[in-house]
């Protein structure tokens, strides 16, 4: 209870549009006012943090991640504990985790398994969205029942993996068409599979077993097709798009050609691609290279990191997740001999709002566009943001041995995480409980969303 009255003193408080020094009160998880010199009565029983040369902005809202995911012959390292322990630790609070069915497997139950492993632990929000990973009259029905009963607005499909998650054109076209009349967003996993299960065929049987094959299996082509073609489905059925972990120039690249033709696409980048590069699968130290393995790959060209966040700067590109799948070195040395086997994922949940503030405001001064999450998913946090930190697997806070964006040194840090009103991090310690996290329903037709479909409609 003490926790339910917040004042937080004299910071930079950030918003969209504009930043200004003020105060900020917070009853009840909800901010009450903003403005300069509060005192709110009664001043018993108010905590105070002191924001001085701060910066005081919305809590991180991580669009993508994968927390204990049963996936590749492992389960992700990190489960809705430690994963979102480590998020509020960077900022984040609240993340939407995706659940993900067999091929033939029921949604509603696949839903049912993701919320019941995430509600005992999370420690921060977060929503689910749904896989449509095959296609009859059930799976409409379920995708129904999601959006109407449980507060699911958004379905991936998968492009890739074939023959686990894997849908071709016909279903794409199913599957957007029911988004569309439910008011949900389509996501895609946008790699063309069939030419990466070709490709890395072709790789094995030349001896090209290591890490580098998984890129050079899947060039930047595939990547960019399958979005071109995900973007053309879509746009058929005036469906919304939302492409995830964008990873190439190439792919950004169609993203922004087709939302300059006025396309309704977002894409979302992802803290690896903004902070780091493919040339790691070429490390002569296995462990490492490995470590970078997430699909679609990252890539080799030095330049991508810099013209992902450029777009992002420019609206080209969204929201930013992070993809967070964390594979710990034991668990990646399944592949150690076939780079098909390495299971796929990196981390970035913790680190994620740091690398953007490093490579995006501190590299690229410009203001933080900090709406742009909230208005795509609907959603409360606070972030104090201010000192700096060297990035270490030997100092975060995810169950990972490893680290992708090790020896970074971040200009932005938090300094203390609010959740619903509650200080739940300062100054390095967690005030958190397994559990008190919520699951936050999404609302259909998000108007940030449909409002561009109708008007389109309209036309
Ligand atoms: O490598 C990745 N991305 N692992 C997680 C599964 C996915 O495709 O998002
Ligand atoms: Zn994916
Ligand atoms: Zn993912």
């Amino acid at each position: 209870l003490a926790q339910q009255r917040l004042l937080i003193k004299g910071g930079k408080v950030v918003n969209d549009d504009c930043s200004v020094v003020a105060d900020v009160y917070v009853e009840d998880g909800v901010v009450q006012q903003v403005g300069p010199n509060l005192n709110p009565e009664p001043p018993a029983g108010l905590v105070v943090l002191d924001a001085t040369n701060k910066l005081v902005i919305p809590g991180g809202i991580d669009t993508h991640t994968h927390m204990q995911f049963p996936f590749m012959g492992s389960r992700s390292k990190d489960d809705f504990y430690t994963g979102t322990k480590a998020a509020i630790a960077g900022g984040t609070t609240m993340i939407i985790d995706f659940a993900i069915p067999q091929k033939g497997c029921s949604l509603i139950e696949a839903f049912d398994r993701w919320k019941s492993w995430a509600d005992p632990k999370v420690c921060c929000d977060y929503a689910l969205h749904v896989a449509v990973t095959w296609w009859s009259n059930k799976v409409k029905e379920e995708m129904k029942s999601l959006v109407q009963n449980k507060g699911v607005n958004s379905f991936k499909m998968f492009m890739a993996y074939k023959d686990l998650y894997m849908v071709n054109d016909e279903e794409l076209y199913a599957a957007f068409s029911c988004c569309k009349e439910l008011g949900a967003v389509a996501q895609v996993h946008a790699e063309n599979g069939e030419l990466i299960a070709q490709g890395a065929k072709k790789m094995l049987a030349m001896g090209i077993t290591g890490p580098e094959g998984h890129e050079l299996c899947r060039p930047e082509d595939v990547e960019a097709e399958a979005t071109q073609r995900a973007i053309t489905i879509a746009n058929a059925v005036n469906c919304p798009l939302f492409v995830v972990h964008v990873m190439s120039k190439s792919a950004a690249r169609v993203i922004s050609n087709a939302r300059r033709e006025g396309k309704v696409v977002y894409g979302e980048p992802i803290a690896a691609s903004l902070g780091t590069d493919g040339t790691n699968y070429w490390n002569k130290d296995w462990a490492h290279a490995a470590a970078y393995v997430m699909g679609p790959p990252l890539r080799p060209d030095p330049s991508t990191p810099g013209f992902l966040m450029n777009l992002l700067a420019n609206d080209d590109l969204s929201v930013t997740g992070t993809d967070n799948c964390t594979f710990d070195i034991c668990q990646k040395a399944l592949g150690k001999d076939d780079f098909t086997k390495i299971p796929n994922g990196v981390n970035g949940v913790e680190d994620r709002m740091s690398v953007i503030w490093e490579k995006g405001v501190v590299s690229i001064s410009r203001c933080l566009n900090v709406e742009q999450n909230a208005r795509i998913s609907v959603i409360l946090g606070v972030v104090l943001f201010c000192k700096h930190r060297t990035i270490s697997a030997k100092t975060h806070h995810q169950a990972n041995n490893f680290n992708i964006f090790e020896g970074m040194i971040c200009h932005g840090v938090p300094v203390a995480t609010v959740s619903r009103g509650k200080v739940v991090y300062e100054g390095g310690a967690f005030n958190v409980t397994a559990g008190e996290g919520k699951y936050v329903s999404r609302p259909p037709f998000p108007p940030y969303v449909y409002k561009r479909v109708r008007q389109r409609e309209q036309v």
